[in-house]
């Protein structure tokens, strides 16, 4: 039973000896020539079957998705584009795929459609690099922070604070189905809650990560997360992934380092380990783009995004200085935005920061120092701020074609600050009190980031709509499977 998988095939350098191969029919041409794929690569592996000796009732069954087995001799190949092929001496259907019920068929199909048979689009070419690639990205996540000696925190998936404060939350209910408590009318009692205690699904580890952090000093988290947000947009996923540092002693200027040094390390990390995927997507836009107007083709290829945010700084800018931007801009046809910032303090619309980073910066932006009552309650304070014109140390990362990818702080570690803060934001104290703790003893500055993990592969894939980078997206009206 023992076979080679197809990459090393077509790596290897020595030919003229049998293998056997294992995979899916991607294509069969002429009765003779199978493309076999088994994900380990973009790549197939040709296969040419003796038809003369084959019996009809096996070729017929060589259909697109069929599994099948091959033996046969790797010899170098006279096709195009490629090196070796396998001369098949015995060929066996594992797995029979009707092709008139088969879904995925050699033909492009819409995203759309393929979204509706997230199951199966992993065996199309563009998904099956999309998702090795997504997989080697957080193969790098881990290897960043752990050469650099962070621990890795697993925060709770259901907890009982709401860190964002946001109110978008799914609520966590104990309701055996056996059991589910009705009212009087017949109807589900839904105040039954996690076993008495009101509980969500996390939004953000952060502030359990910030208490390991005020313990172990470099801490990470890579989690699922979860927003009850009721948008249908392509940046938005009801369950989606956060990578979140949160590190001991680090200042804003420190932690916007750390977010620059380490998505650029990522972004390396995959133009090395996943260079045929890549190709392969950077062909696939330069397709699509042919369609458009000359005016709407972006003025680079993947490849050249991707080495562009390493081979450039990030633009650090302040929200004022933002502002003042946004305010002397006329960025569409009618010279303005659907939503003009009238006043300092005023929270950016998406069309603002894309604004800033295609239109006007074009390069990745770092904002900071936000106006305090936009941003969330654990924000630093700075110090020296005019009344009324209060700002937090929070830094949003905006990346072209993106937007909004990062969203961090230095955090607030002043006890009396904080208490002040949470209270004119109306959240109790004994509601966090663990988290006070960290305040009350051997508080410290301290700082950390959210960083979407499907808006990085977005970014590194030159995938434009989300639900196209989580193998079964959770969008509202997307639950299935
Ligand atoms: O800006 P956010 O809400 O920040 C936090 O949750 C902080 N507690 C993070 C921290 O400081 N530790 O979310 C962080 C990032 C965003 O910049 C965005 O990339 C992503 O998470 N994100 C989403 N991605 C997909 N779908 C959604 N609904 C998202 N909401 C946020
Ligand atoms: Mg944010």
């Amino acid at each position: 039973m023992k076979h080679t998988k197809v990459i090393d095939l077509l790596n290897s350098t020595k030919t003229l000896h049998e293998v056997t191969a294992k995979g899916w029919v991607r294509t069969f041409r002429n009765n003779q020539f199978i493309a076999l794929n088994d994900g380990s690569t973009i790549n197939n592996i040709q296969c040419v079957v003796d038809f003369e000796n084959t019996p009809e009732e096996t070729l017929k069954r060589i259909t697109t998705g069929a599994a099948v087995k091959v033996v046969g001799i790797l010899q170098e190949s006279q096709g195009k584009g490629q090196n070796v092929e396998i001369q098949v001496s015995k060929i066996s259907i594992l797995g029979d795929s009707n092709p008139e019920e088969y879904p995925i068929q050699p033909k492009k199909h819409s995203l759309e459609f393929l979204r509706e048979n997230a199951h199966l689009r992993v065996r199309t070419n563009a998904f099956g690099a999309i998702m090795r690639v997504r997989s080697v990205l957080s193969f790098a996540v881990h290897n960043y922070f752990q050469e650099k000696g962070f621990v890795y925190v697993n925060t709770p998936i259901i907890t009982g604070s709401d860190a964002e404060g946001a109110g978008e939350m799914f609520k966590v209910t104990a309701l055996p189905f056996d059991k589910t408590p009705r009212t009087e009318e017949g109807t589900v009692n839904y105040k039954e809650d996690f076993f008495g205690k009101e509980t969500n699904l996390t939004v953000s580890g952060q502030l359990e990560a910030e208490t390991y952090a005020m313990a172990l000093g470099q801490v990470y988290t890579f989690g699922p997360t979860f927003r009850a947000e009721n948008s249908n947009t392509s940046r938005h996923l009801a369950e989606f992934w956060m990578i979140e540092p949160e590190v001991a002693f680090n200042d804003l200027d420190a932690n916007m380092d750390l977010a620059e040094d380490f998505i650029q390390y990522v972004i390396k990390y995959v133009l090395e380990k996943c260079g045929d995927d890549l190709a392969f997507l950077e062909q696939r836009l330069l397709d699509e783009e042919k369609s458009k107007p000359q005016a709407e083709r972006s003025e680079m290829s993947l490849l050249q995004k991707l080495n562009f945010v390493l081979e450039n700084n990030f633009k650090r800018v302040s929200y004022t200085e933002a502002i003042d931007i946004l305010r002397n801009s006329a960025p569409n046809k009618k010279g303005k935005f659907n939503y003009i910032i009238k006043e300092w303090g005023a929270d950016l619309q998406s069309e603002h920061e894309r604004y800033l980073v295609e239109k006007h910066f074009k390069c990745p932006v770092i904002l900071f120092d936000y106006p305090a009552n936009i941003k969330a309650f654990y924000m630093r304070l700075n110090d020296n701020t005019e009344p009324g014109k209060e700002t937090v140390r929070a830094m949003d990362i905006l990346f072209p074609g993106i937007g909004e990818i990062v969203g961090g702080s230095q955090r607030e570690e002043r006890y009396d600050v904080l208490v002040k803060k949470m209270h004119a934001l109306g959240i109790e104290e004994e509601e966090l009190w663990w988290y006070l703790d960290t305040r009350r003893f051997g508080s410290a500055v301290h700082s950390g980031f959210g960083l979407g993990f499907e808006r990085l592969v977005l970014f590194v894939t030159g995938m434009t709509n989300i639900r196209d980078v989580i193998p079964f997206p959770r969008t509202p009206q997307n639950a299935e499977f």
